[in-house]
């Protein structure tokens, strides 16, 4: 009940604080903008041809609604994009959001980026919040994962000795921000190695678990796993680093937006996401998530004043940047509800399993990623015999047009394919018609 209060609390304060910042907004403007658009209504008319299929519909195999999805997305004709991993293209709304951004920024930068744009940051934060499952005050707009996680990694205060738990399937800079804290401050590490793909709970589990001791304090946990897909059961893991008294770090760069989740359930104290991946926002655009009692501990790294000691805010001075960018993740999260996140993930995880399930009856064809819906979601990873990946890669680039990437990982060795929201079947028909001919070559 206190959720839902805080909630109904947050809604009202994010629409009067929206209905200010378009207010100053349109001020500022002199008209250049009109309020209507900037209250989002710009998009909604655009998106309005959705409404003709039932918003409690199951769309997920309708590849007429997808087609409809995929006319707001400025795509390369010539090039099927598969590598959506990455990062990922921005529909129309939010491109055009981020040019009419732009356009009132240029008009007077030093006013509008800090006295106009600015003031939209309190509004996004609840937007964000909402979509996150979290508080507005448990949330800092960054420019990516990286620089949520690192800012965690670098701003924790640890001692000589002590240990962090984390994986070698870990994405690499975070991996390598905590072999630089190895080296100047003693701490140790200890490496979990998974054998991937599994969709065994208890190994998984028990991975993490069999490298806690008594010093541990830091558990790092990936929730989707980007070599192959791989979604880890990472509240279950936060819940035993819990009860050892150590605090987790979950890199949900993808797994937000890719799958439904709320962070106020993951158990986990410090999260960092990319907007410009699953959500598909401008490129340059995250968030840090830090669990409200432990902001105070938590350093940032570029300064802040003393007076924002305790508040989320000491985490966004980052200097001057994109405002325009940063006002257009609003725009992002309007596409992103108009789909909903329970009917993109379903679909996601329908184009991975169409695929895998083709490419499985080829010969010399090996899937690396699980097919459960519990361990795996829109990501794949696959590898056919006789074929260096490097090869595979580019014949079904220069020869399919087909645009994927390699990985390079332990046995995680292969061809990864990341569908996204504008992706037909027939686009991945074409991969496995491709795929079949150079089996047989
Ligand atoms: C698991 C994981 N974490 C973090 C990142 C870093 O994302 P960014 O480059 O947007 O900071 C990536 C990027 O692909 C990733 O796959």
């Amino acid at each position: 009940m206190a959720f839902f209060c805080i909630f109904i609390y947050m809604k009202t304060e994010f629409l009067l604080s929206r209905r200010n910042f378009i207010n100053s907004l349109s001020i500022a403007t002199g008209g250049l903008l009109t309020p209507a658009f900037l209250n989002d209504i710009y998009s909604e008319d655009e998106l309005q041809i959705l409404e003709e299929f039932g918003a409690t519909e199951d769309l997920t195999k309708n590849e007429a609604y997808w087609k409809k999805i995929k006319s707001f997305f400025e795509l390369d004709q010539e090039i099927i994009n598969l590598n959506n991993g990455g990062v990922a293209p921005s529909p129309s709304p939010v491109m055009e959001a981020v040019i009419k951004y732009n356009q009132i920024a240029n008009k007077i930068p030093s006013y509008n980026l800090y006295r106009v744009l600015n003031k939209g940051r309190e509004p996004l934060r609840f937007k964000l919040a909402e979509l996150a499952g979290c508080l507005p005050e448990e949330i800092a707009i960054n420019r990516n994962a990286t620089e949520a996680l690192e800012t965690v990694i670098f701003g924790l205060s640890l001692n000589k000795g002590d240990e962090v738990v984390l994986s070698r399937q870990d994405y690499q800079s975070m991996q390598n921000a905590w072999k630089q804290r190895e080296k100047r401050d003693g701490i140790v590490l200890k490496w979990v190695d998974l054998n991937l793909p599994s969709e065994d709970k208890s190994y998984l589990i028990n991975a993490y678990k069999n490298a806690f001791t008594n010093k541990t304090k830091i558990v790092q946990i990936t929730h989707l796993i980007n070599w192959n897909g791989q979604i880890l059961p990472a509240k279950e893991i936060a819940v035993e680093a819990k009860k050892i008294g150590a605090e987790v770090i979950l890199d949900a760069a993808h797994s937000f937006a890719q799958i439904p989740f709320s962070f106020s359930e993951m158990n986990i104290d410090y999260a960092g996401v990319s907007l410009h991946k699953w959500l598909s926002a401008p490129f340059g655009t995250g968030f840090l998530y830090i669990e409200k009692d432990k902001i105070k501990k938590v350093y940032p790294l570029f300064a802040a004043p003393d007076d924002e000691e305790d508040k989320i805010t000491k985490f966004e001075h980052l200097g001057t940047r994109s405002f325009a960018i940063e006002q257009a993740i609003n725009e992002a999260i309007d596409f992103h509800l108009k789909i909903g996140i329970e009917r993109k993930s379903a679909r996601l995880f329908y184009l991975k399993n169409y695929w895998v399930k083709k490419l499985s009856k080829i010969q010399g064809v090996k899937i690396l990623t699980p097919n459960s819906k519990e361990f795996s979601a829109g990501i794949a990873l696959f590898t056919l015999e006789g074929f260096e990946h490097a090869t595979l890669l580019n014949k079904l680039y220069l020869k399919y047009h087909i645009h994927a990437t390699m990985i390079n990982l332990g046995n995680l060795q292969g061809v990864r394919i990341s569908p996204n929201v504008y992706t037909l079947k027939k686009d991945l028909d074409l991969l496995v018609d491709a795929v079949k001919e150079l089996s047989k070559a």
